[in-house]
């Protein structure tokens, strides 16, 4: 398959557990569901507004952000980014692979838990130093985020008095409903809208993931180019060289084959937490009505040293995705080390290769031994790590899990699971 923009999937390393034919007798099923999303019909085909998002994306919509972004940069040193699954996971994500400009404030993330140690951590971070918040939540009523931004909100009330502190809060919610609007429009905060019609675990490319992304110094320029690149890439009728058509197409078929859990496998520790996004975005899509692949990540070679023995040697129903990063510039180089060294460690062979090189090489083993321990593996191959690189693959699993809902014969856009624990917790709660 040809790369778009330095992506490149390859799946020949799954053609020893599920035959080429088998992929190319599920292009009806694949053409037939990506038809039913581009009509916006089926299950859930309320929420379809991600697949469009990186063509509509307007260049006022980016200066806007990009205009507040410069804002926050003059008058804070931390922005507090407040939202729970959906609402953070894409921002932290990016920002975690990427990292910030220099010069622009730090990113704190809250209201991701109900944990008290976290918010104490955040807020004595704010100590002494100028803060605003971003407060993220579509429903507006979130049990976590809205607890967090009660706290977080009267600190920056006594910091700066309720006319300056109602400056320092953007609030980025649904267009009319939910308590998070209300309080915006009654308070005046600067207000953002998520999409009616694109939920949470898709809403990276909208102000969810733009606003906080750029008040770091982020590239979203960039970031959405590259998944307009991939949307384009993702058109195409020809399964072989249609990406994430190609990508929900293997791992529907070794499902079907009993491979019922997913390692999404990297060797780059910044794409650790996109893991995390991955995960939401898969488990929540497919995971219902007792169906669905389970999500894993892991990153290596760390986590070889941990989860190896059992990606290797236990019970055989892992598959795996490579996620990796062929140039990590720049360079750190092995050095030879003092000669009364002598080089005991017995790696001089290693003098003067770069450790990318030999992360890669760690990355082409691995593939291989796993392989021949009886785990298929797909790979993700990235040139670089870029803001364009990023956006493709956001856009790529997008459309990846949206076609693989459709393949299993669930709705990917709801979450009627997630409801359960919160009825049970509210009754504790006595509400
Ligand atoms: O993908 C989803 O819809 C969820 O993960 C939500 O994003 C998450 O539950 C937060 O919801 P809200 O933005 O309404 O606070």
């Amino acid at each position: 398959m040809d790369k778009v923009h330095g992506i490149r999937l390859d799946v020949t390393s799954t053609e020893a557990f599920l035959s080429p034919d088998a992929v190319d007798a599920l292009a009806p099923r694949i053409q037939a569901a990506a038809a039913d999303l581009a009509a916006r019909r089926g299950p859930g085909s309320d929420f379809l507004g991600w697949l469009d998002l990186p063509a509509n994306l307007a260049a006022t919509d980016l200066a806007a952000c990009e205009s507040a972004a410069a804002q926050a940069r003059q008058d804070s040193e931390v922005v507090v980014v407040i939202g729970i699954g959906g609402s953070y996971l894409g921002a932290r994500a990016v920002l975690d692979a990427l990292g910030r400009a220099d010069g622009a404030p730090e990113i704190l993330f809250a209201g991701t838990g109900l944990c008290a140690t976290a918010l104490r951590k955040v807020a004595a971070r704010l100590a002494g130093r100028d803060f605003r918040l971003v407060v993220i939540s579509k429903s507006g009523t979130t049990l976590e985020p809205a607890l967090s931004f009660r706290v977080l909100r009267n600190l920056l009330l006594a910091r700066y008095g309720e006319a300056d502190a109602a400056a320092r809060i953007d609030a980025i919610t649904d267009s009319r409903r939910g308590a998070l609007r209300e309080m915006a429009d009654r308070a005046g905060w600067r207000s953002w809208t998520i999409p009616n019609d694109v939920g949470g675990r898709f809403s990276v490319l909208t102000p969810v993931g733009l606003l906080p992304l750029a008040m770091a110094g982020v590239d979203i320029g960039g970031l959405v180019a590259g998944a307009a690149a991939m949307r384009e890439a993702c058109r195409t009728g020809d399964l072989r060289a249609n990406p994430a058509h190609l990508y929900a197409a293997v791992r529907y078929g070794l499902y079907t084959k009993g491979f019922q859990t997913e390692v999404l496998a990297t060797f780059h520790s910044g794409l650790a937490t996109f893991g995390e996004w991955w995960k939401q975005l898969f488990g929540e899509s497919e995971g219902k009505d007792g169906k669905g692949i389970f999500p894993a990540a892991t990153v290596y070679t760390t986590d070889l040293h941990s989860l190896g023995q059992y990606l290797q040697d236990g019970r055989r129903s892992l598959l795996e995705t490579f996620l990796v990063v062929r140039d990590d510039s720049p360079a750190v180089v092995v050095p030879a080390v003092p000669a009364d060294d002598g080089g005991r460690d017995g790696l001089d062979f290693l003098v003067g290769e770069r450790l990318d090189a030999i992360n890669w090489k760690a990355y082409q083993g691995t593939r291989v031994a796993h392989g021949q321990g009886g785990v298929p593996c797909l790979a993700l191959e990235l040139d670089q790590l870029t803001p364009a690189a990023i956006g493709g693959l956001i856009y790529l699993f997008e459309k990846g899990v949206a076609i693989g809902g459709r393949l299993l014969g669930v709705n990917p856009f709801d979450q009627p699971g997630v409801e359960a624990y919160k009825r049970e917790m509210f009754r504790l709660l006595g509400k």
